[in-house]
């Protein structure tokens, strides 16, 4: 039997529309290094109101395909409805876990949603409304604050563990696609990153780190934003080609390892990309 990372820790999954989602991979890699997981995927709760019907056909089919895949790849694991968009289902979700007696070791944080993304075409910048920035910015960055904010405030969050999130280059530096506001959330997320590491760091022990990851058209997001070109240009600068969800995996798996000191770290998961010029 090859040697475990974990033993029996438990770490909160975000972010798994389908099996193609990067935090499925994470997931997968975690149970098979002897931890478990508790996925959250975006569905209606009682907490939402005046949705219209649009809205809720379209979080209901999330839901579903959401539990689908977490049955089918993951088998019989404790699931739970988050909306990062609402604190109060933060909140529900760090209180079920109380209730449940549920403890949490680290979580992944593989959430981003930009509506000015719509079938592959970006709106420049100039035209971004206050409501699309702020949304973005809510659900791709803030979030990551809040849900550390209820996890330690239900004191579900343990000593010593492990929070990571998922960004790209484009978060510093203009690439192959032109992101335009969700390069903003991820500058954001990635400074959030190196507060909260301090924080939490002091207050409990806890590491907070994030990766820049190479464009991926598997998931939704990935599909709905890139084109394949993006992927033959990244892949053709990066000196190993493009980083595959595996590889994203490893390093989390890597950096959820217990008792490490790697803390307040923008990591590279790309193939190199971010050392050309
Ligand atoms: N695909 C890529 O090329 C790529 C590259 C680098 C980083 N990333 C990042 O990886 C993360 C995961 O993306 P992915 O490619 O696996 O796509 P994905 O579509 O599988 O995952 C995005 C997730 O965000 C969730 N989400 C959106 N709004 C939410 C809300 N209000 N509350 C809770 N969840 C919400 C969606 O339900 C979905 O599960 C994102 O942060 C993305 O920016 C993606």
């Amino acid at each position: 039997m090859k040697n475990q990372i974990f033993n029996g820790e438990a770490f909160l999954i975000t972010g798994i529309a389908d099996e193609h989602s990067l935090a499925m991979y994470v997931a997968k890699e975690i149970i098979a290094n002897g931890g478990n997981v508790v996925c959250t995927g975006l569905g209606v709760s009682s907490l939402h109101k005046d949705l219209s019907e649009k809205a809720t056909a379209f979080l209901n089919k999330n839901y579903k395909d959401f539990q689908n895949a977490v049955k089918k790849e993951l088998g019989n694991v404790e699931t739970a409805i988050l909306d990062v968009s609402l604190d109060a289902s933060i909140e529900a979700f760090a209180q079920s876990m109380v209730e449940k007696g549920i403890k949490i070791n680290g979580f992944l944080h593989a959430i981003a949603m930009d509506k000015t993304i719509r079938q592959k075409e970006v709106k420049p910048l100039l035209e971004v409304t206050k409501d699309e920035f702020c949304d973005t910015m809510e659900i791709s960055a803030y979030s990551l604050i809040r849900i550390a904010h209820y996890l330690m405030k239900y004191n579900v969050l343990q000593q010593g563990s492990s929070i990571c999130s998922l960004s790209y280059i484009a978060a510093a530096k203009v690439t192959f696609h032109p992101y335009r506001n969700i390069s903003i959330a991820k500058a954001a997320l990635e400074r959030i990153t190196i507060e909260l590491a301090d924080e939490l760091g002091r207050k409990n022990g806890t590491r907070v780190n994030v990766i820049r990851f190479s464009p991926y058209m598997g998931s939704k997001a990935g599909n709905a934003t890139l084109h394949e070109s993006d992927l033959e240009i990244s892949g053709e600068v990066s000196p190993l080609g493009n980083a595959l969800p595996m590889d994203l995996a490893h390093e989390v798996i890597h950096l959820f390892r217990p008792n490490s000191r790697i803390t307040g770290e923008i990591r590279h998961v790309d193939g190199g990309y971010n050392i050309m010029g």
